[in-house]
């Protein structure tokens, strides 16, 4: 799983966090102030601010200062891509660092836009007063009994630190010294039982009365606030609730998704390329299952030929070459197991692919077919295609600089007017989106097989840790062929063991059928990917 360390929430003089919260450096067990800090930036008024991934743009500020600010900015490059904002996944790690600590799985909307452009600063001190404090909070949306509660559920986690607060906590040197503020790295309801009953060595109660912040939140409203989250399941209930409305407080030119659910069937890395004389197709499932293993089955009709589109019944089918069981602090807290099956399996040339989908036998008399709700997962082009083992990443290919794309264009179709890639990614220097064209040339080094010739093509830009890109070949007669969003990353992974290729006029569900068993890719899921073969997640949430 993915140890995203959070910063939920910043002040002054490098207040909350960006020391335990680095996945790299701390625990995991913590928040991200970029959360909060992003949040702090709401108006409430007029509708401005709020979580947009502008504090990538504000680590020069005297609030945003220290080594794990930067380690926690740093640990969310990898992870936007074109469809997915870096503020969605700041949303992302928070439920995920939540989760981790034995916490509520909080609800999770996409949709967030980022900002290019710092904005407004202004996050809480804790020497602020409580005027001052719950004028702060109110700004931003949240009223007394919010303010009291956010800071109740942050401040479960992680603590105050020597020598970034020396007024708070002791120390010498530079010896970090850290004081938790309720004596344990889990996400319980520690930090109201203790302060309610007086044994909290919170140090922003305990160490002295100008740094008392929570002191001064906890107890403005007489407690009434606090007594009521004074148990395991209110602490997590209220927590959840505050926290889903932290992350979704954006802009108000920004709509949020739906919550995203589980879905009970995701189909992802889904690649049709070319091999050394055939084609190559791969898809990946992933399955909720019950109780029982069940024996899936990828099935897939020919493009061309006397079977084009499963005429006569014609199917191919394979079993999976790989199978792994995967989880997330989501799924585990959900109490959901999930398992993901991996298909290559070699296609001849002069059949191609039109569409695939899959069967699911429980064992048990009940067979279901997943295919995307009567629709199969359909295939929409084999004239342009990306080959990952013939293009390089520049993490792979030491020295490099860019990412060289090598794309397979169907001879048959004619020498296309143009083969080229338009790339995305969010550059790590100056964190802005980047989009790029670059064109490829006929690469006659490669000699052409199953039917295809190469053209290659470098792109230099800094697209980040990587790049995704669509690929286009415009042929002679103008037709505009695309393998849609491909993604950089993808070159070098180890694909499972090819399957033997069998084929049948019975069984496996009919080719776009719409069975009582069938399932659909969640809307989200889709939007995060349908790739050039309407079915590839390419964004993977871990846990749905
Ligand atoms: C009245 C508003 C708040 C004030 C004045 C405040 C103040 C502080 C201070 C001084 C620290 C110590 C930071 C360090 O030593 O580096 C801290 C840590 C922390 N705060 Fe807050 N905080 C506030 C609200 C929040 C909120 C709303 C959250 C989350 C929703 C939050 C989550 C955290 C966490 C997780 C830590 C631990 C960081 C670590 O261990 O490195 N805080 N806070």
């Amino acid at each position: 799983m993915i140890a995203f360390g959070l910063h939920l929430y910043r002040a002054k003089q490098r207040f909350c966090f960006g020391q335990i919260i680095s996945i790299r450096s701390y625990s995991i067990c913590s928040f991200s102030s970029q959360v909060y800090h992003d949040i702090a930036t709401h108006n409430i008024t007029d509708g401005t601010g709020g979580l947009d991934a502008s504090i990538f743009f504000e680590t020069n500020r005297e609030e945003n200062v220290g080594a794990g600010m930067n380690n926690t900015l740093s640990d969310f490059e990898t992870y936007p891509n074109k469809y997915v904002s870096r503020a969605d996944i700041i949303a992302i790690a928070t439920v995920f660092a939540v989760a981790t600590c034995s916490g509520p799985v909080i609800p999770f909307r996409g949709g967030r836009i980022d900002a290019n452009v710092a904005g407004p600063s202004g996050v809480p001190d804790a020497a602020d007063s409580l005027d001052s404090l719950t004028a702060n909070f109110a700004h931003q949306g949240f009223n007394v009994s919010e303010m009291i509660q956010l800071v109740a559920c942050g401040h479960t986690l992680g603590g105050v630190r020597y020598p970034d607060f020396p007024t708070v906590v002791a120390g010498t040197g530079s010896t970090t010294v850290v004081k938790l503020f309720d004596g344990t790295q889990q996400f319980d309801h520690n930090i109201v039982s203790g302060y309610l009953d007086g044994t909290t060595q919170d140090p922003l109660i305990v160490a002295n009365q100008t740094m008392a912040s929570d002191t001064r939140v906890f107890g403005s409203d007489n407690n009434v606030t606090m007594q009521s989250m004074n148990s395991a399941d209110s602490f997590a209930q209220t927590c959840s609730t505050v926290f889903d409305k932290m992350l979704n407080t954006v802009p108000s030119g920004v709509t949020l998704t739906d919550e995203i659910t589980l879905v009970p069937v995701k189909v992802s890395a889904v690649q049709l390329t070319v091999g050394t004389s055939q084609l190559q197709f791969q898809a990946s499932v992933r399955l909720v299952l019950a109780s029982s293993t069940p024996t899936v089955t990828m099935y897939w009709c020919d493009r061309y030929g006397s079977g084009a589109n499963c005429s006569g019944n014609l199917k191919r089918y394979a079993a999976p070459g790989g199978s792994q069981t995967v989880s997330s602090p989501i799924s585990t807290g959900m109490g959901v197991t999930l398992k993901k099956y991996q298909f290559v399996v070699p296609i001849d040339a002069s059949q191609s692919i039109s569409k695939f989908w899959f069967t699911v036998d429980y064992g048990n008399g009940t067979t279901v077919t997943a295919n995307n709700g009567g629709s199969d997962y359909v295939i929409d082009q084999d004239v342009v295609l990306w080959v990952p083992s013939m293009s390089r990443d520049k993490s792979v290919l030491t020295g490099s600089n860019g990412v060289t794309v090598t794309a397979a264009v169907k001879t048959s179709s004619g020498t296309p007017s143009r083969v080229y890639i338009d790339c995305f990614g969010r550059a790590t220097t100056n964190y802005l989106p980047v989009n790029a064209t670059y064109d490829l040339a006929l690469n006659t080094s490669i000699p052409a097989a199953a039917g295809y010739t190469f053209y290659t093509g470098t792109a230099t830009a800094d697209f980040g840790a990587t790049m995704q890109f669509d690929l286009y070949a415009v042929a002679a007669n103008g037709t505009n062929y695309v393998d849609t969003y491909r993604q950089s990353g993808l070159i070098g992974v180890a694909l499972a063991p090819a399957s033997t290729v069998n084929s049948t006029t019975t069984g496996g569900g009919a080719a776009g059928a719409s069975g009582a068993g069938s399932v659909r890719l969640g809307s989200w899921g889709s939007r995060l990917g349908v790739g050039m073969v309407g079915a590839s997640v390419l964004l993977t949430l871990r846990y749905l």
